[in-house]
C-alpha cells in the first residue's frame, strides 16, 4: 500500500509538520487533488492558534466520497505573540510518531 501525505499551508507551518511525517514515512508530500477512487483512507493533521478545524474539513473530505480516519493529529501554530516558534521540533517529531503509530493501524 501507498501513503501519500498532501497539504495546504498559509505561512509554511504545515508543510514543516508534512514533510516530518513524509520524512518518517519516507514518502513525498503532494499538494493536488485527492482522488476517492484510489485512497482507502484519510488522516487529518494541522497546526493552529486556537483549536483547528476539523469538522468542515472532514465533512468536505466525505462528501468527496472519502473515507476519513478518526485519528488525527494537531499541534499549536505561531500566531504573532503566540505560541512562539511553533511547530517546533518536538512538534514535529511528534508528528512523524503519531504518522508511524497511524500507518501500523492501517497495517502499512
Ligand atoms: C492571518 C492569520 C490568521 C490566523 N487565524 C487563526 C485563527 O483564526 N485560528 C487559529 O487557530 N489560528 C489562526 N492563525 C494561526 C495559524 O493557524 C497558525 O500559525 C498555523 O500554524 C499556520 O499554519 P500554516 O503556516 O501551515 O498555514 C492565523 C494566522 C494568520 C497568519
Amino acid at each position: 500500500m501507498r501513503i501519500e501525505v498532501r497539504y495546504f499551508t498559509k505561512t509554511g507551518h504545515t508543510k514543516k509538520l508534512a514533510e516530518g511525517i513524509a520524512k518518517q514515512l519516507e514518502m513525498k508530500a503532494f499538494i493536488k487533488t485527492l482522488n476517492p477512487s484510489n485512497i482507502k483512507e484519510v488522516i487529518v493533521f494541522s497546526s493552529g492558534a486556537f483549536g483547528n478545524a476539523y469538522a468542515p474539513l472532514k465533512k468536505e473530505l466525505s462528501a468527496q466520497g472519502l473515507k476519513v480516519s478518526s485519528q488525527e493529529f494537531h499541534c499549536k501554530g505561531t500566531l504573532g505573540f503566540m505560541h512562539k516558534n511553533r511547530p517546533n521540533d518536538k512538534d514535529v517529531n511528534n508528528a512523524a510518531v503519531f504518522a508511524k503509530t497511524a500507518a501500523g493501524k492501517l497495517g502499512v
